[in-house]
């Protein structure tokens, strides 16, 4: 039995832009998946997945041969962790040139489901890096956050960019400039994420950008704009020194960029009431800064929160359904037994 976890991500900066060629530095986050595999000795996969949203429900499937599995599931979420599941099977058996692999799965997470906080990322990585290693077959890092990004990519007809996947590799936070990923440098960074129990439509939510971009001026000055607000931040971090007390006003510079870049993505219409009310109450309780993560629409923000009063000011707030610490996972995936 191999039992590996793998974090979710926040987006410090930059998503949408990253679309068109702009630079984004997400960062991990403390919130992991946890993936076990225990070959099997016929061809078969189950899967048995708890807590795999915040409301938790359990799901199970049998057989399988490598076909999307085709079973009565209660949400169309269950549905898409699963089909998440079986993609990253394929890819452990074609890792391991082991074709007719078969696995017992057992999944676990504490991140929110498709709310912008990378979890079927993070599902993929730990499932492909348990399932290869379950068959002796373990593939280095880089190996396995492109085949974790080709899971994602088909599962997702074509509409994946490399940002989860890497990052939940790689931990820490990293730099995505197209297919260029690399990890850098950064400081613990004290992440509070707010979460109003929805998600966003990110194919909707990208057309929309899209469509506003092909439209007026100002959508294709605000992606450029993003950009250069992603380039800044990531000299910042650049010049963080690991004793946290002494990255104070970088801290507070981080997060004034981190207001910018919601109030640009806000412009490019990919916020929404609840996200604003989040932010603007972390803002209020003294968080250093605050941005929607990922596609918007609904789901998450994160915020930068030196204070420890963030997180009890967003559980009062209307609209938010949860909310919750998450430090920087320096760690990216890893093996747990
Ligand atoms: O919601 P997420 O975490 O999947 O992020 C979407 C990020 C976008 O930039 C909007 C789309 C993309 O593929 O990069």
């Amino acid at each position: 039995m191999t039992v590996c976890s793998a974090p979710g991500k926040v987006y410090l900066f930059g998503e949408h832009a990253v679309v068109y060629g702009e630079p984004a530095v997400p960062a991990a986050i403390e919130r992991r998946a946890t993936v076990t595999a225990e070959p099997r000795s016929d061809d078969h996969v189950r899967v048995e997945a708890t807590d795999l949203s915040l409301d938790g429900f359990t799901v199970e499937y049998s057989g399988g041969t490598g076909a999307r599995p085709d079973v009565d599931v209660p949400t169309p979420l269950v549905e898409a962790a699963m089909g998440y599941v079986d993609a990253a099977v394929r890819q452990a058996r074609a890792a391991a040139d082991s074709p007719n692999a078969g696995f017992d799965i057992t999944i676990e997470s504490d991140i929110p489901l498709g709310a912008g906080l990378g979890s079927s990322a993070a599902v993929v990585v730990a499932g492909i890096d348990a399932a290869t290693r379950a068959l002796g077959e373990p593939i280095d890092r880089r190996e396995l956050a492109d085949r974790a990004y080709r899971a994602e990519f088909e599962v997702q007809d074509g509409q994946a960019s490399r940002a989860d996947t890497f990052c939940s590799t790689m931990g820490g936070a990293v730099r995505i400039e197209g297919d260029d990923c690399n990890p850098i440098d950064a400081p613990n960074l004290p992440f509070v994420i707010g979460f109003d129990g929805g998600a966003g439509d990110t194919g909707e939510l990208v057309a929309g950008v899209r469509e506003l971009k092909s439209t007026y001026r100002f959508a294709d000055d605000t992606v450029t704009a993003i950009g250069d607000i992603v380039q800044t931040g990531e000299r910042l971090l650049a010049e963080a020194v690991p004793e946290a007390d002494a990255n104070r006003e970088l801290l507070v510079e981080l997060g004034e960029l981190m207001d910018f870049n919601h109030g640009l993505l806000a412009a490019l219409g990919v916020s929404a009431r609840s996200l604003d009310a989040m932010v603007w109450t972390a803002r209020e309780a003294g968080a250093y800064g605050a941005k929607l993560t990922g596609a918007g629409g609904g789901g998450c923000i994160v915020a930068l929160d030196p204070t420890g009063e963030v997180e009890v000011a967003l559980s009062y707030t209307q609209g938010c359904e949860d909310a919750f610490h998450a430090s920087l996972a320096t760690e990216g995936v890893r093996v747990e037994e």
